[in-house]
């Protein structure tokens, strides 16, 4: 597979093209950023730790029979991934409360909710990715409502998935976010899921092991991302 000119630049991750125009190469990044980028960084080796979890997460939801966008890891930093024409939502999925949910709506940190809280946010920077619902999405263009119902089921199918394995790790799935892409007629998950994108606490302990460690200065941050990596592939 050659490496071929880079399609887009992100906050963490590069996209290349391939020699096949079905395939494109994401390259995890070291940098992060939070709060629409107004917060920056580096997490030294974050791009290694969230390739690895972002694949071994894909490869369990395939198994699963949720279809994504990998096809396979390719280096410590690269995943070979289908080339999606991405759906400018971002999907956010919520079990606990926290983040910008106790901000908007006063709830208070780490109650559980009864029924995941699924949300759409506009992907665009420049408006800072705004909270919308289906007739917003459909309003600007950006998906259909046939879409948006497929992107719910999905997410909560992915939800069930994700909660269960990562109470087997003895880590409690907060809330996340997932990006989907449409692939010759169909949606794919794409993008990656990993601490940048989920929030996770200690199954006993409640400690935050995720970005909100960066986004808030609480120390400790490469620590939780590879105590992450570990619990999710299983390593001593
Ligand atoms: P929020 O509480 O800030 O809305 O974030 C909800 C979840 O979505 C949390 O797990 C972090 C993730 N997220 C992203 O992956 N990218 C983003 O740009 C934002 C705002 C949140
Ligand atoms: N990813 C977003 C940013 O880069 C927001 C966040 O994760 O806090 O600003």
């Amino acid at each position: 597979m050659k490496k071929g000119t880079q399609l887009y630049e992100g906050k963490a991750k590069k996209v290349f093209a391939t020699d096949d125009n079905d395939l494109v190469i994401q390259e995890f990044k070291d940098d992060a950023t939070a709060f629409n980028n107004k917060k920056k960084g580096t997490i030294a080796d974050k791009g290694v730790v969230n390739n690895a979890i972002s694949c071994k997460l894909f490869t369990m939801l395939e198994e699963n029979g949720v279809r994504t966008h990998l096809v396979e890891k390719l280096s410590d930093r690269e995943m070979l991934c289908r080339h999606l024409e991405i759906i400018k939502v971002e999907v956010v999925v919520r079990n606990i409360a926290a983040g910008s949910l106790v901000k908007r709506y006063g709830f208070v940190e780490g109650k559980l909710l009864e029924n995941p809280v699924v949300e759409f946010y506009l992907k665009d920077d420049e408006l800072d990715d705004p909270l919308m619902n289906e007739a917003h999405a459909v309003a600007l263009g950006v998906a259909t409502f046939e879409e948006l119902s497929v992107l719910k089921i999905r997410a909560e199918a992915i939800n069930a998935l994700l909660k269960h394995f990562f109470a087997e790790r003895k880590l409690k799935l907060v809330d996340f976010k997932l990006e989907f892409g449409r692939h010759k007629g169909e949606i794919l998950l794409g993008d990656e899921i990993s601490p940048d994108t989920c929030r996770f606490w200690d199954l006993e302990t409640n400690e935050k092991m995720d970005k909100d460690r960066f986004r808030f200065d609480l120390g400790g941050v490469e620590n939780a991302y590879s105590e992450v990596q570990r619990r999710v592939l299983g390593q001593n």
